[in-house]
């Protein structure tokens, strides 16, 4: 026994000590919650209020990123290890969950938080202590430019939300008249609008009404009834997930039958128990196709399918995303030099300089970075939602917009 006990001490110490080696067994991934050694990456998602479905396909992506990257050996033999913050929906909880990983937690870099009007009050604390930020789920105009730390791989609204528009037109080539709606309590929303309105004024349509609503409303009669009353042909909604699904609920309840556009908080399939069988027939641009081909999406596609049983959400591609650009940066700074040897404050300023130079094959495609940090990405795609039946279920079909 107590030879037994010997043995197990010695390899524990062996292990500590030379980390290259044990990590490569590949036994690292089970071991790194628990290993002193591993290398910490701050993960700040909504986990509680309104948001939490969204900041839950972040974490969906995460943890199928880090037990991956585990098991292909880490950062050279060392593993990474995820510490979560709950950001909440709002802009203190994403404060508090920034200050705690950065200050308690002494992560590397944080992915977060869930919505870009979390990201324009915490993201300058990451910045403030030179602490590296990656936006998994930000498409506000602006993110990347909060500062030198902070980059994101979730493409701008300026970008996305022109291709739906677009792919409606191909639909219904007759579409003239167009209401729009936002809501006006959230940044996002209000930079998505902006884009919808300009792309609308660009295509040639003529913009007849603009309605304005809050995250929080439940109630959208009168705005929908106005809108109506102008006879739109399409209507383009900025809203996130439960704001906006009913709203397309009560449109058609009052008898929209035209094309109904959502914005990139419609990119979820939470959205479905919101508007059910109304929500059928909505277009969506994505930043994210499930069956782009590659190596590495392939194997997200199969990790996410084995354990959810649907196809990955683009929230869930981006949270992956960001966590290899993470990865991959920390294993080719490590390769020019050893990390070991950075103290924490070097090891965040050199990692965040990595990152932006790099190119990175990800389930999204091939990405970079623009010096400020914005994602380069080259494919975009639009889906439409197909409700089954039962008015339950549904999924994302992509269209063609060649
Ligand atoms: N895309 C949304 C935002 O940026 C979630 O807030």
């Amino acid at each position: 026994m107590k030879k037994y006990l010997t043995h197990q001490t010695a390899l524990l110490f062996t292990c500590s000590m030379l980390l290259v080696a044990c990590g490569k067994s590949g036994s690292n991934d089970a071991n790194s919650a628990n290993n002193p050694n591993a290398i910490p990456i701050g993960i700040a998602f909504a986990q509680t209020s309104n948001v939490a479905l969204l900041g839950q396909e972040g974490t969906d992506g995460v943890k199928i990123a880090e037990k991956y990257f585990n098991n292909k050996g880490g950062i050279n033999g060392r593993p990474i290890k995820l510490v979560y913050q709950d950001t909440s929906g709002d802009e203190v909880g994403a404060i508090n969950a920034f200050q705690t990983l950065i200050s308690k937690d002494k992560v590397v870099g944080i992915i977060g938080p869930t919505l870009s009007q979390q990201a324009f009050s915490a993201d300058p604390v990451a910045e403030r202590n030179q602490v590296p930020v990656i936006g998994a789920s930000n498409t506000a105009k602006g993110i990347p430019e909060i500062g030198d730390y902070v980059a994101r791989v979730s493409s701008s609204v300026a970008v996305v939300a022109p291709y739906s528009v677009k792919a409606a037109l191909k639909q219904n080539p007759k579409i003239k008249r167009v209401a729009v709606f936002y809501a006006q309590n959230d940044a996002f929303n209000k930079s998505e609008t902006e884009i919808f309105q300009k792309t609308v004024k660009n295509l040639g349509l003529d913009l007849v009404t603009v309605q304005k609503f809050q995250t929080t409303d439940t109630d959208f009669q009168a705005q929908a009834s106005d809108a109506i009353n102008l006879k739109p042909d399409l209507v383009i909604i900025s809203g996130l997930a439960v704001d906006g699904g009913n709203l397309v609920k009560q449109l058609r309840e009052l008898g929209y039958k035209g094309i109904i556009v959502g914005g990139n908080g419609f990119n979820t399939s939470h959205i479905f128990s919101v508007c059910r069988a109304l929500c059928d027939g909505v277009i969506v641009a994505q930043a994210y196709s499930p069956v782009y081909p590659s190596e590495i999406n392939t194997a997200f596609r199969k990790a996410y399918l084995e354990q959810y049983h649907r196809e990955p959400p683009q929230v869930s591609a981006q949270a992956f995303t960001a966590l290899q650009v993470y990865v991959e940066a920390l294993q080719s700074l490590d390769k020019k030099n050893n990390i070991n040897k950075f103290k924490l404050p070097q090891l965040r300023a050199e990692l965040n300089k990595e990152l932006l130079t790099k190119n990175f094959q990800t389930p999204l495609g091939e990405i970079a970075f623009t010096p400020v940090g914005d994602v380069i990405q080259k494919e975009f795609y639009v889906a439409q939602l197909k409700m089954e039946p039962n008015g339950i279920n549904g999924k994302f079909s992509f269209l063609s917009i060649k």
